[in-house]
């Protein structure tokens, strides 16, 4: 009974030029090792849930990406969002699939744009998760101990460790991406842990909390009766037509935000949501110098803590430059301060033509 989500149709607009609304980060071997992020979310969880029980939502415009890189899945394990609605519509969409072929089953959400180390511990961890929601009604987050005043993230508050196993703690308050100053208080009082965007829940669970806290997203997938969901050309016909009158709204403020039953596992592995360059800088191999190259070739005098992701035939040279991204893609050049780094997705928005 245990089915893994994988939901892989964001944009990565933080990643831009590198990341492109035809190809996104998911679908890149950023690390140069033959395997995109997609592919590493897949072989991740594939000790714990069987093959044919993991789902990937995507964008229709990736359906080829997704098959092309996990030739494994078949075409009824890829769900195909005709407009992109975040992740709220994305996760009940799966669970009403999911739970119309397996009313019992439980369900591990998962982002593709993590890296994970420790994989033997991510392993244990979901085990645990895995048990913990079977036998209650609870929506689990794994938590990961946080190291800045990080904005990109979720805050959970811990609450008191009374009557909980394995590790495994009721939480006081969810708090999606908050300010700065907001940030650095959760840091300093010890109380907060990262959502890491990793989820946990029985099907019957997440149905229920969004019958509570998102009437409007469940009313509309339950206009598809239930049986239908389980016959491919019915779901898809009923997809195509109502998907996009879905709010457009993450899981996170729609759901963990308001939920009473909300949990979290503080887990040990080694996490990143590869969000932004300076994630990616930091999870790659230095040059001597500090650099980081993807691709191309640099030359660098006097300049450290530059990311180059550079088109393979390009020489760069670069002097007197220091904590820069500098994005090359067929059509766009990316020069910015790492510092500014957030900024990215606004500067796409203003390039729409391009994108
Ligand atoms: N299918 C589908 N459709 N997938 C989507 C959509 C969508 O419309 N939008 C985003 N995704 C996928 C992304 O590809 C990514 O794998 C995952 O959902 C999470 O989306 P992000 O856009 O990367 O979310 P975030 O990083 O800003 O925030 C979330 O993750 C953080 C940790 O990585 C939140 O859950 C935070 O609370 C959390 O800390
Ligand atoms: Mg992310």
């Amino acid at each position: 009974h245990r089915y893994c989500v994988i939901m892989c149709g964001g944009v990565g607009s933080r990643f831009w030029p590198y990341s492109r609304a035809n190809k996104p980060k998911q679908f890149i071997d950023f690390f140069g090792t033959g395997t995109s992020l997609l592919q590493m979310s897949y072989d991740r969880v594939l000790p714990v849930v069987p093959k044919e029980n993991i789902i990937v939502v995507t964008s229709h415009m990736y359906a080829e990406h997704v098959k092309e890189q996990l030739p494994d899945i078949t075409p009824e394990q890829i769900l195909l969002e005709p407009a992109r609605r975040n992740t709220a519509p994305c996760i009940a969409w799966a669970a009403y699939h999911i739970y119309s072929r397996d009313p019992l089953a439980s369900i591990i959400v998962a982002s593709s744009d993590h890296l994970i180390t420790r994989d033997s511990l991510f392993v244990e961890s979901i085990e645990n998760g895995f048990n913990f929601v079977e036998t209650h009604d609870a929506l689990l987050t794994l938590g990961i101990k946080p190291t800045r005043p990080e904005t990109g993230y979720g805050y959970i508050q811990i609450g008191k460790a009374e009557g909980t196993a394995n590790g495994i703690l009721p939480v006081k308050t969810f708090t999606e991406k908050p300010d700065k100053d907001l940030a650095k208080v959760f840091l300093e009082s010890g109380e907060f842990y990262w959502n890491s965007g990793i989820f946990l829940w029985s099907a019957k669970s997440i149905i229920n909390a969004f019958h509570t806290h998102m009437p409007d997203i469940s009313a509309l997938f339950e206009t598809l009766p239930l049986s239908e969901y389980s016959n491919p050309d019915k779901e898809n016909a009923f997809i195509n037509s109502n998907f996009a009158s879905c709010p457009s709204i993450s899981i996170d403020y729609a759901v963990m935000e308001q939920a009473s039953n909300v949990y979290v596992e503080c887990v040990k592995f080694g996490w990143s949501d590869l969000g932004t360059w300076t994630s990616l800088y930091d999870n790659s191999q230095k040059n001597p110098d500090g650099n980081v190259t993807r691709n191309g070739r640099v030359i660098a005098y006097n300049a450290t803590g530059n990311i180059f992701a550079i088109n393979p035939e390009k020489l760069v040279v670069a002097t007197g430059l220091n904590d820069y991204v500098i994005a090359d893609s067929d059509d766009v050049l990316l020069i910015c301060p790492r510092s500014e780094e957030q900024q990215i997705r606004h500067y796409v928005n203003d390039v729409k033509m391009a994108y």
